[in-house]
């Protein structure tokens, strides 16, 4: 039986992989939805969806990269449904980059996939959040990759990392005013966008189960939720060893 019933939930990048499925499990709430992401026919069609399944909900196109663009899908969830009580911020891409053949370019273009779009949503949504009596729930799609330094992942690591810490600063900083933040750190997930880029991948869990534990920590929100548990407890582990010992580990796994 669905918990999350009647709120409004923003999800951003729900047009494939982990934030489209979430969008299905919560579209039998009877929620509403505002959903975002730039394909607008992929979007679209998960709309449909979400609609079929008795939720209300709002596609909107855009580019999470775009200051502007984010801002003004807040402003449209708002003029729609009155607030937001839950958003998702899923928006996210970690192809593979060697650190000895990328250009500046490059990781700046990580930092903006993985961290501007989360920064260009978090913003607005304090600004509204913190109007509404009941304050709001902001999660966002971290990995586990963003808790350490993982090779050929490296801007993708750091870009995420970077989102954790401003988080964590902002889950301190807000909670008197009621604003809850939820960072959630997925290992591999079998989505079709990663599917042919060749990274080793251990102990890959797929996309259904994926988000059946991003639902459940929307329900619970932790501060932190990790998952699948064998490859939560090797980043774990890998982090508690000294560097040397964790670059080695690292190394080999890598090769395979
Ligand atoms: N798959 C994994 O193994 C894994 C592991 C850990 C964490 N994650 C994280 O999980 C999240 C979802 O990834 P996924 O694996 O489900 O891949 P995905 O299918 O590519 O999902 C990414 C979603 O974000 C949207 N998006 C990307 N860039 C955007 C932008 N600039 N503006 C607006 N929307 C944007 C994509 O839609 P459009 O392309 O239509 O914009 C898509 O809806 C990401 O944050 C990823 O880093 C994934």
């Amino acid at each position: 039986m669905a918990r999350i019933t009647d709120r409004t939930v923003l999800i951003v990048g729900a047009s494939s992989g982990i934030g489209a499925e979430v969008a299905r499990r919560l579209a039998h709430g009877a929620n509403r939805f505002v959903i975002t992401a730039r394909r607008a026919s992929e979007l679209a069609a998960v709309a449909q969806e979400i609609r079929a399944a008795g939720s209300a909900c709002l596609d909107i196109p855009a580019d999470a990269r775009n200051t502007q663009a984010a801002a003004d899908v807040v402003a449209a969830a708002v003029t729609e449904y009155g607030s937001v009580d839950i958003a998702l911020l899923n928006a996210g891409q970690g192809p593979p980059m060697s650190l000895d053949r990328v250009s500046v370019a490059d990781v700046a273009r990580i930092m903006a996939l993985n961290y501007d779009v989360v920064v260009n949503y978090l913003i607005p949504l304090i600004e509204q959040m913190r109007r509404q009596p009941d304050g709001g729930l902001i999660a966002h799609t971290n990995s586990l990759a963003g808790l350490m330094g993982i090779p050929r992942q490296g801007p993708y690591s750091a870009a995420k990392a970077a989102a954790r810490t401003l988080i964590d600063a902002a889950r301190v900083e807000l909670a008197p005013q009621g604003i809850r933040f939820t960072s959630i750190h997925p290992g591999f997930v079998a989505t079709e966008r990663i599917s042919g880029d060749g990274l080793p991948k251990p102990f890959q869990i797929s996309q259904e189960r994926a988000a059946r534990y991003v639902v459940h920590a929307l329900e619970k929100e932790p501060a932190q939720a990790y998952f699948p548990w064998p490859t939560a407890a090797l980043v774990h582990t890998l982090r508690a060893l000294p560097t040397p010992l964790s670059s080695l580990v690292l190394r080999k796994l890598a090769a395979r």
